[in-house]
C-alpha cells in the first residue's frame, strides 16, 4: 500500500519526536520537516534522513498530512493553511491559543470537509493513548469523583501560555472523556510564581449528573508527578501516567463478608506519542478512526477557559 506522505511543522522539544516516529513508521514517508529556525530544522532533517523546509507552504504540495508541533500561538494560522490545502492534520495540544482561534479552526474544518469529507483532523491529547488510561477505559470504569495531579519542575519553555492551557488541559480532556458528561461549573484558584501567568492552579469541576473532580497543575515543583485517582461505585482506581501503572481496588463480597480486593491489571507498555501517531496515520489511510477530534479538544479548551476566568477572579479578590 502507498505510504502516507507527512511533514512535521515545528521540530523543537516535542516536534523532534514527531519526526522520529514519522521517519520510523511503516505507514509513512517523512517528506520534510518545517521550522523557521534553519539550524534546528537542518539538524533534525539530517538526523531523520529528510529535507528541511523553511515554510509550510513549500511542504503542502508534497504531502498528504501534516503534524503540527509549533508553539501554540501558531496553531491557528498553520491549521488553516493545512485545511485550505485539503490535507490531513494532527495538531499538538492545546488545539489553539484562544477560544476565538479554536472556533475559527472548527469553522475552517467544517468548510474543508465539504470538499474533502474524509479529512482527518486530530489533536495530540496523548494521555488518551497512555496504555494505563486505555486500560481504565476498556474496563468501563465510571468515576463519580476524581483527583488529577500534574506537577513538574519549570520547563523553561511554553512561557507564553499559563499552566492551565499548557499542562492542565491534558487532565481536562481526559476527565471529560472519562466522565462522559459536560462540565457544569468550575471553581479555581491559582497564582503566577515564575511567569506573568498562573503557574500553580487548583480547580474543582462539577459534571452534569453530579460527578466531581479536583485538578491540580503546577510547573513550580521539585519533582514530576502525574497521577489520577478515581472513585466509582464500590471501586477505586489509582493511575500513574509516567509509570503506566493502574491499580484497581474493588469492594467484593467474600465468604467472611465484604472485602476490598485488588484487581490485577496487565498493561502492555507503549510510547503514548507513537501510539497516538500510528492511530492518526491509520485513520488517514482509512484503516481506523481512533483519534481525538478537534471538537473534543475544543471542549477541553472551553473548560480551561472557565478555569482561567475563575483564577483571574480569585487573583483579583486576593489583590483586594
Ligand atoms: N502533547 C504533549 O504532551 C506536549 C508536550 C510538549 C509540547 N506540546 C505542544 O507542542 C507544541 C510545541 O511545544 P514545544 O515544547 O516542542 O516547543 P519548542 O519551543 O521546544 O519548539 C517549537 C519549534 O517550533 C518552531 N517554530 C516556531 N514558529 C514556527 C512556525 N511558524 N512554523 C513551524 N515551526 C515553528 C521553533 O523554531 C521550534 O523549533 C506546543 O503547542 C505545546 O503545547 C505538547
Amino acid at each position: 500500500m502507498a505510504k502516507l506522505r507527512v511533514a512535521v511543522s515545528g521540530v523543537g522539544s516535542l516536534g523532534q519526536h514527531h519526526a522520529r516516529i514519522a521517519a520510523a513508521s511503516e505507514r509513512t514517508e517523512l517528506v520534510a520537516v518545517v521550522d523557521p529556525n534553519e539550524t534546528r530544522g537542518r539538524e533534525i532533517a539530517e538526523k531523520f534522513g529528510t529535507q528541511w523546509l523553511a515554510t509550510l507552504a513549500a511542504a503542502l504540495p508534497q504531502v498528504d498530512a501534516v503534524q503540527i508541533a509549533a508553539p501554540t500561538g501558531f496553531h491557528h494560522g498553520l491549521g488553516i493553511s493545512v485545511l485550505q490545502a485539503g490535507k490531513h492534520v494532527i495538531m499538538e495540544k492545546p488545539l489553539a491559543a484562544t477560544l476565538v482561534e479554536g472556533e475559527a479552526l472548527l469553522t475552517a474544518l467544517a468548510a474543508a470537509r465539504k470538499a474533502h469529507p474524509s479529512l482527518v483532523a486530530a489533536v495530540g491529547h496523548l494521555e488518551r493513548f497512555n496504555p494505563a488510561v486505555q486500560k481504565l477505559r476498556e474496563l468501563g470504569f465510571k468515576p463519580r469523583f476524581a483527583e488529577a495531579t500534574r506537577v513538574s519542575p519549570f520547563p523553561m519553555r511554553s512561557m507564553e501560555v499559563d499552566v492551565i492551557m499548557d499542562v492542565m488541559i491534558h487532565d481536562l480532556d481526559l476527565l471529560l472523556a472519562l466522565f462522559g458528561k459536560p462540565v457544569m461549573s468550575v471553581e479555581a484558584v491559582g497564582i503566577p510564581v515564575l511567569t506573568k501567568y498562573a503557574d500553580v492552579v487548583n480547580a474543582r469541576l462539577k459534571f452534569a449528573g453530579g460527578g466531581f473532580a479536583t485538578v491540580t497543575a503546577s510547573r513550580v515543583a521539585r519533582k514530576k508527578e502525574r497521577t489520577l485517582r478515581a472513585f466509582g461505585e464500590n471501586a477505586y482506581a489509582s493511575l500513574d501516567f509516567a509509570a503506566q501503572k493502574l491499580e484497581i481496588l474493588r469492594l467484593m463480597s467474600g465468604p467472611e463478608g465484604p472485602q476490598i480486593q485488588p484487581q490485577t491489571v496487565d498493561i502492555v507498555e507503549g510510547e503514548p506519542l507513537k501510539l497516538e501517531l500510528e492511530a492518526f496515520y491509520a485513520a488517514c489511510l482509512g484503516e481506523g478512526s481512533d483519534f481525538v477530534q478537534w471538537q473534543e479538544a475544543f471542549e477541553a479548551m472551553r473548560v480551561a477557559d472557565q478555569v482561567q476566568q475563575s483564577v483571574a477572579a480569585s487573583l483579583k479578590e486576593m489583590q483586594g
